[in-house]
């Protein structure tokens, strides 16, 4: 049965911008408030030793930390949808203590969710995504325009990622606005958006699933369907895990199908709906997972040179 389309009665004025409006304002990147950098280096000092594995976020213990992570919330949620924390690396903390400080901010923002580990390295291991069912977090490709997880159980609401090595051959980072897309999906395309409001069986790929046939039919959900939450819709997307998915289970996608792709592929990609930009060593990248997509461009690692970048998956408090 095809989910019914939701009425247009609001823009979210923020939430729904495009690259033009996203670029000329200045909420979605900062540098981290100087109390909230006093309290977090303070904090480190008097515990000698501490590393990622023995950090416990206790918001008692870094209440400015706590404050930031609401605030941030906030704008991820009702806001502009992502926030690109710049030059944490200024700070002059060491590499534990930098990911620490991902893992507090993290913890701010809501609860690690740990189906990868509470962190997760993010590097080219040499894998291709196209050949295994492996994340495309393992590999050094262009990973499309996606959301995380493809498991209809897992449903991260933001994905932050914590760069301790940039590429110096590619590796730059894009978001592009799904809701925005949806909006000119109902206005011009009510037809492709319906297919896309159509579940898809997407290939099991996230850890904590077996992959069997049945968990494969039941792992089944729609591009976009409806949400109570902010927007309105819950977008969740990438295309090659559905393909591989339908594909797997007897049922390939057929050709209005992927036709409804192609367009919300050439949405997504369309530049007035994405941006783009380098995450430098010491940056800190927080995306809703719900509302917008992300990417990557492809990238080199030399022998000199590994990108190499911390991710954490976070489920939103429930009355956030
Ligand atoms: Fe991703």
């Amino acid at each position: 049965m095809t989910a019914a389309i939701t009425p247009l009665t609001q823009r979210w004025s923020t939430l729904s911008w495009t690259a033009e409006e996203l670029l000329a304002r200045d909420s979605w990147r900062g540098t981290l408030p100087a109390d909230v950098a006093a309290e977090f280096v303070a904090f480190v000092a008097r515990r000698p030793g501490l590393t990622e594995a023995t950090f416990v976020h206790d918001p008692c213990e870094l209440p400015r930390m706590a404050a930031f992570g609401a605030r941030v919330r906030e704008s991820l949620l009702t806001g502009d949808g992502l926030f690109w924390l710049r030059d944490v690396g200024a700070l002059g903390l060491a590499a534990e203590h930098l990911r620490c400080l991902f893992v507090a901010m993290g913890c701010a923002l809501g609860a690690p969710m740990l189906q990868y580990g509470r962190l997760y390295p993010v590097f080219d291991r040499g894998a291709s995504y196209t050949t295994q069912a492996v994340p495309v977090s393992m590999t050094n490709a262009d990973t499309c325009f996606h959301t995380d997880s493809s498991s209809v159980g897992v449903v991260p609401d933001f994905v932050g990622l914590l760069c301790e090595q940039p590429s110096d051959r590619g590796g730059d980072s894009l978001v592009s606005n799904a809701l925005t897309v949806h909006e000119v999906l109902q206005r011009l395309h009510p037809q492709a958006l319906e297919v896309l409001r159509q579940p898809r069986i997407r290939d099991v790929v996230t850890p904590g699933t077996e992959k069997t046939i049945e968990n494969l039919l039941r792992n089944r959900f729609p591009v976009f369907a409806d949400s109570i939450g902010p927007g309105g819709v819950l977008f969740r997307y990438m295309r090659y895990w559905i393909e591989v998915g339908q594909q797997k289970a007897g049922q390939p996608l057929d050709a209005e199908q992927l036709r409804a792709l192609d367009l919300l592929d050439e949405l997504l990609q369309q530049p007035e709906h994405c941006v783009r930009f380098r995450l430098e060593a010491g940056d800190v990248f927080w995306v809703n997972n719900r509302l917008l997509a992300h990417n990557r461009t492809a990238y080199t690692d030399t022998p000199e040179n590994q990108r190499r970048l911390q991710r954490m998956w976070i489920q939103a408090p429930v009355s956030a």
